[in-house]
């Protein structure tokens, strides 16, 4: 059971800071649940700091560039994320292929060089509302997961667009249905993302095929993204 609090364009370094000595010892109230949290990239520093050596809470980027070094105004690399630190990230955000212009084949670069360099990577994928409506979410995500490269530090998100941001949160049996579909073309653990919420946490991570969360707004606030992982650690123990 994993889950993960995507910040997104939240929280400078002062308050992610906060925000890390406040949950640096939840690891030790969810047994079988790892806790990841993903800053933005200037505030990855602070949220070490303030998470402190000991604390199990693994802090990921919510991007990485597919090369070690170079010309590319805005990214940064995997051994720049090792170097402070950061021991995974994300890679293929619907957020990054919205506004963005991510690609599929941009998104299996950045996560074979995380991959290779040594990060753990949650890839994130989803089907649009309008394709969800013109019944071509498996061959979207087919094509999304088909792209992406087999290891075993890669996880993958399953994260319906309609459902990001919206409250609108798949029902548990829409998201077992689509999990279910992911781990048929690849065996990897498959966190659920959109709309989690402490209210509907246990409900959705206690379907068979659903092995975690990716957490947007929830995950802002310490007590809500507490009550979530304390879910994670009942359904771990179901
Ligand atoms: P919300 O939980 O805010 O819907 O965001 C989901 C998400 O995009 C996590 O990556």
């Amino acid at each position: 059971m994993l889950v993960a609090g995507n910040w997104k364009m939240f929280k400078g370094a002062h308050e992610a800071r906060n925000f890390a000595t406040r949950v640096r010892h939840l690891p030790e109230r969810t047994a079988g649940v790892e806790i990841v949290v993903c800053p933005p990239f200037v505030s990855l520093q602070a949220t070490l700091e303030g998470l402190g050596g000991a604390s199990l809470v693994r802090v990921y980027a919510q991007n990485v560039h597919w090369d070690l070094d170079g010309a590319f105004t805005g990214e940064v690399s995997a051994p720049m994320l090792l170097e402070l630190g950061v021991t995974g990230a994300l890679v293929g955000h619907s957020e990054r292929r919205q506004h963005f212009g991510e690609s599929d084949e941009t998104v299996r670069m950045r996560a074979e060089a995380a991959l290779e360099a040594g990060l753990s990577v949650i890839a994130c994928v989803g089907e649009t509302e309008a394709e969800r409506e013109a019944e071509e979410t498996e061959s979207v995500l087919a094509r999304q997961v088909g792209v992406l490269p087999r290891h075993d530090r890669l996880v993958i998100a399953y994260e319906p667009v309609w459902a990001i941001g919206t409250g609108r949160t798949a029902t548990p049996e829409t998201a077992q249905e689509a999990h279910a579909f992911i781990r048929s073309l690849y065996d990897a653990p498959v966190l659920y993302g959109g709309s989690v919420k402490p209210e509907n946490a246990l409900v959705l991570l206690g379907q068979p095929d659903v092995d975690g969360a990716l957490v947007g707004g929830a995950s802002l606030d310490p007590v809500s993204f507490e009550a979530i992982c304390l879910a994670g650690a009942e359904a771990a123990r179901a």
